[in-house]
């Protein structure tokens, strides 16, 4: 039964997309288990670069099925969109398939989405502004749309008579226009004309697959970092991006799960507000973001930019069981003197190895370092391990050594073939993930 989840260890943009572009050759079916149009994901082939919010970066390949799950939620504007943009470029999408169960991002969820942000002003989460926490709140409420409520307009208008009084006093209260029931019936009634073919039961589309014996991959979107449950709560996201959350969102029991992959860069990253205890705000942060093109794909603002954290890492690869890692972006880190690793924190003058439950605990968190000589090299056209710098190759045996997981893939670009296999055979044909020796178990 194999099935793969790939889950991104940090705040988002870890490079999911390419990672599960890189292996959807191996796979027949890609599955996206949470999130909505949030995501943004970028997929590098060639010369072409494809950014995708709501459909699985396995689309790029005419073999594979590609299905948004019943826990996704669905901006139908946007997936049209997003449709048409792979038309126009060439790309088949008859094998997109999106769940009947998945619930709907109505415009009046990114109205109350906007609207609470500004009604937060300094304490906003700093969300897309994609209507994603409104949409699964409703969902919660039992008051959703869901996909395969825009195939009837008798339904859809019995849905809105629910929920919208109420989410139009809301919207008054904040000063916003509310909504008209009829024009949405026709607006989500032609969502779903157009989406008809694509609708499905993605339940049974997974579980007929793995019966089968084909190769599944759940691709998550945000990371462990903005998981509803795990994150830093408030500043997180409405869904679970954790390897846990393909089993409610991508419709397979924990059991049938094979292999959780783990995705993340060099340094780290994060868009939005929120506690991030190694963000460097001098020119050393400037540079990285400058190389590594940090800005948001959904909404174009500049991520904010820091040094490796381990601290969430262990953290990240014990709730998602991470059975291996993939290590992108390293290629960004050629040319800093020294690169800088946080092995603890000091929270009120104690050193804590693990990651605080406690949002408080972090806001007051300093970290506590580990230096590593760098590397001048570029390193865009490695492809082996060996071919590394020596720096670079003690950075990444560090790396390893925290999340105590073997590193199965390292990308030193954003193009496809920009990445050096290590230690990778097809899932299918692997006894056992290689081992390496654990660090000594940290301190609590
Ligand atoms: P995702 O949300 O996790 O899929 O990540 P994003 O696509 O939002 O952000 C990752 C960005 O880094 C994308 O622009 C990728 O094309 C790019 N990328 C991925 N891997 C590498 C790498 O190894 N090196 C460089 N330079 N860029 C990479
Ligand atoms: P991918 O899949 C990075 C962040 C937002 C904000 C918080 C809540 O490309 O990694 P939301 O709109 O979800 O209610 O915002 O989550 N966020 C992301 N950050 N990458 C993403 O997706 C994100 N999706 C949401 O910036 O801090
Ligand atoms: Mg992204």
């Amino acid at each position: 039964m194999p099935a793969t989840v790939i889950v991104g260890l940090q705040w988002g943009d870890e490079g999911k997309g390419k990672t599960t572009d890189f292996l959807a050759p191996q796979v027949a079916m890609v599955v996206r288990y949470q999130g909505g149009d949030n995501a943004g994901h970028t997929v590098v082939t060639g010369t072409e670069v494809f950014k995708l919010q709501l459909v699985p970066s396995g689309v790029l390949y005419p073999h594979i099925t590609s299905v948004i799950g019943n826990g996704v939620v669905v901006n139908p504007a946007t997936l049209i969109s997003e449709l048409d943009m792979l038309i126009s470029r060439g790309i088949d999408v008859s094998r997109v398939r999106v769940s009947r169960s998945a619930h709907v991002t109505m415009p009046y969820h990114v109205a109350l989405d906007r609207g609470n942000e500004d009604r937060l002003a300094d304490s906003r989460v700093g969300t897309t502004g994609r209507g994603i926490g409104p949409t699964y709140g409703d969902r919660a409420w039992r008051v959703g749309l869901r996909v395969e409520d825009l195939e009837d307009r008798n339904r859809l208008r019995e849905r809105l008579e629910r929920v919208l009084p109420e989410r139009n006093l809301l919207l008054g209260a904040m000063g916003i226009p509310p909504f008209e029931i009829e024009p949405l019936v026709e607006l989500a009634a032609g969502w779903g004309d157009r989406l008809k073919a694509h609708m499905d039961d993605s339940t049974w589309l997974v579980q007929d697959a793995i019966a089968r014996g084909d190769h599944v991959l759940f691709e998550g979107a945000q990371g462990t970092l903005l998981d509803l449950d795990h994150g830093s709560y408030p500043f997180v996201t409405s869904s679970n991006p954790v390897a846990g959350g393909a089993c409610t969102g991508g419709g397979l029991g924990p059991l049938q799960v094979d292999e959780v992959i783990g995705v993340m860069k060099a340094y780290s990253t994060r868009v939005g507000s929120g506690p991030f205890p190694t963000e460097l705000e001098d020119e050393i942060g400037k540079g990285i973001a400058a190389r590594g093109h940090e800005f948001g794909t959904v909404t174009g603002r500049p991520r904010r930019v820091g040094w490796f954290d381990t601290v969430p890492l262990r953290y990240a690869v014990a709730v998602n069981s991470i059975s291996s890692i993939v290590l992108n972006k390293l290629d960004i880190l050629s040319g800093i003197k020294t690169v800088r690793l946080c092995v603890a924190y000091e929270v009120d003058g104690r050193r804590v190895e693990t990651w605080p439950s406690s949002g408080a605990a972090l806001e007051r968190a300093t970290p506590i370092y580990e230096d590593f000589p760098g590397w001048d090299e570029p390193i865009h056209d490695v492809r082996t391990l060996s071919d590394l710098p020596e720096n670079a190759r003690r950075y990444l045996t560090a790396l390893e050594g925290h999340a105590g997981v073997p590193i199965v893939f390292v990308s030193v670009g954003p193009e496809r073939t920009q990445t050096i296999e290590r230690a990778w055979r097809p899932l299918r044909n692997r006894s056992a993930v290689p081992t390496i020796e654990r660090p000594g178990t940290p301190a609590r």
